[in-house]
């Protein structure tokens, strides 16, 4: 099974991913794509020898280059791991049901454009939830909004402040994402 992952941060997430499954011969991540030149997940990449890719927003969004390549690769799932753009109708429909997202909260609360990293975690703390979490779901036309598959929920105590937070959901991303993606592929 092939795994591509989409990433535009520092590709933590990507690396426990790639990691995850270096011992599963079944499974393997076959390229890891990124709409930023700079993103850490390339110096990622580099180390663990997984085949990177850098694109534009006009390749990605105006045309059917990105499609192409991922066609090419025969992804059995798309994974977006930390991928900050809105994924455009034409990929949606060369891979139904074959996109998830992961969001750093429980969706659908803390979710939506232009809410991710710190903002969310800011938002949690600022509303005094009691908790927060992880949620994994399937990437439709709607940032966050497409069917869930996952969620995870850990405590936020009153002293955490954002990063504290983030720490903890952290935690539950590399626990369950790639847990949760083996389970969809095999
Ligand atoms: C993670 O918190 C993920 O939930 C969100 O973006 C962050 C990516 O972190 N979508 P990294 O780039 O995998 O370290």
């Amino acid at each position: 099974k092939q795994i591509v992952i989409l990433a535009s941060g520092s590709g933590s997430n990507a690396e426990n991913i790639i990691t995850y499954f270096r011992q599963n011969p079944l499974v393997k991540v076959s390229a890891v794509f990124t709409n930023k030149i700079s993103a850490k997940v390339l110096e990622r990449c580099d180390r663990l020898e997984v085949p990177s890719f850098y694109f534009n927003k006009v390749s990605f969004t105006n045309s059917d280059a990105v499609v192409d390549v991922l066609k090419g690769l025969q992804p059995d799932l798309i994974v977006l791991a930390g991928f900050l753009w809105k994924i455009p109708s034409n990929i949606i429909e060369a891979f139904p049901n074959k996109i998830i997202n992961i969001h750093p909260a429980l969706l659908p609360k803390y979710g939506g454009k232009g809410m991710y990293g710190a903002k969310v975690h800011q938002a949690v703390k600022e509303n005094e939830e009691t908790e927060t979490g992880i949620t994994i779901h399937y990437v439709n036309e709607h940032y966050d909004e497409g069917a869930i598959i996952f969620q995870a929920k850990t405590p936020v105590e009153p002293s955490d402040d954002a990063d504290a937070i983030a720490e903890k959901v952290h935690q539950l991303e590399y626990e369950h994402f790639p847990k949760v993606i083996e389970k969809l592929l095999l």
